[in-house]
């Protein structure tokens, strides 16, 4: 059994976080009132954008409290429960924060169905990664059979669910991330080819003789510009994030517009809490392509709540493949 404990931001980080950004401290564990669920927390998702909220005047939301416990997404199973919508000993998922147990609205509860696959797999292709890979690639990048998809970052949690979609679609997949990546992304995930994100150049020149048809860009900032000089007209380009930038505070800068112009570019921001109402329908999608295995899970699996700075800082620095999962309790 663990100890009630919470992992604390003690101060905001200079440039990329690490573990000593953080205190892990004991948790009074609180009583959930009318429409609440308490619940033990069992996995906590590592996901880099909190990262934006870690200053004192973050360009989006609020900032991060120093000395409470982090914000984030994961599950947890029901230990007492004052919500008609949940019962004791059901697994949900939701807002539980960096901490052993949480105190949930019952309506901010997701009941997981056990039958859809393991615990990890609600945070990875069956969770919101899973659901962004689906809807921006799927939906809105839909990439046509022999065209060129280039996806930044690509080993990651969501690109490489998104470079296994493109694949199946009949694109040729290609990756940028760090050099370590490579073998990976080549190897079990199915990419056609890795750029090395610090020679993008080159490796595009060489990756893409044909040009860029799509482009699911998470990074922004040069690898933005890099990608887009490459693109054939009326390529376009779906924008999820600007990782580049989130240690130095806001989005990094990005080139000129021109190439948009010239090429007649389609250029596309996405937020995945517009496609809440179609959940349903990218779980059935994700699960069938998961049960035939077209589409494997990448996920990595940290040990314990201590864990969680070093798996926040791994997600700026060197993350292995995949998903990055805390295992709070079993
Ligand atoms: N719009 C939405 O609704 C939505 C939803 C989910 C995620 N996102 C965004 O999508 C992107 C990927 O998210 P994710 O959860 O799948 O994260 P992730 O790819 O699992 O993790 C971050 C990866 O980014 C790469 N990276 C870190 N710092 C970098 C830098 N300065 N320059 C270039 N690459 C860097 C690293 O990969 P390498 O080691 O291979 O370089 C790292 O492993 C992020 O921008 C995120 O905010 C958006």
């Amino acid at each position: 059994v663990t100890a009630p404990a919470q992992i604390v931001l003690r101060r905001y980080p200079d440039g990329a976080p690490t573990p000593s950004d953080f205190e892990a401290t004991g948790l009074d564990v609180p009583e959930p009132g009318d429409g609440e669920v308490l619940v033990e927390v069992t996995h906590l998702s590592m996901d880099p954008f909190p990262r934006l909220r870690m200053q004192p005047r973050p360009p989006v939301g609020p900032p991060l409290p120093l000395g409470e416990a982090v914000d984030g997404r994961g599950l947890g199973r029901v230990v007492a429960s004052r919500f008609a919508g949940l019962a004791v000993g059901d697994m949900i998922a939701g807002d539980v924060g960096w901490r052993t147990h949480a105190v949930l609205p019952g309506d901010r509860a997701k009941r997981l169905d056990p039958g859809l696959g393991p615990p990890e797999r609600h945070l990875s292709a069956l969770g919101p990664s899973g659901m962004t890979a689906y809807f921006a690639m799927h939906v809105v990048g839909a990439p046509e059979a022999g065209s060129t998809v280039v996806i930044a970052p690509a080993a990651g949690s969501v690109g490489s669910l998104a470079g296994q979609i493109a694949g199946l679609a009949g694109a040729r997949v290609v990756g940028i991330g760090a050099r370590s990546q490579a073998a990976a992304l080549t190897g079990a995930l199915g990419f056609d080819a890795a750029v090395d994100h610090r020679d993008l150049a080159a490796g595009l020149a060489a990756a893409c003789p044909d040009g860029v048809d799509l482009f699911l860009d998470g990074v922004g900032g040069p690898a933005h510009d890099a990608v887009v000089a490459r693109m054939n007209p009326r390529g376009r380009v779906v924008l999820l994030g600007f990782i580049a930038g989130y240690n130095d505070g806001g989005p990094p800068a990005y080139g000129t517009a021109a190439p948009i112009l010239f090429k007649r570019l389609r250029v596309e921001g996405f937020l995945l809490a517009d496609w809440q109402a179609r959940f349903d329908e990218a779980l059935r999608q994700m699960s069938a392509w998961l049960g035939s295995g077209e589409l494997r899970p990448v996920e990595h699996v940290w040990m314990g709540l201590e864990q969680a700075p070093a798996a926040f800082a791994a997600l700026f620095g060197d993350a292995p493949p995949g998903k990055q999962i805390v295992r709070v309790q079993a």
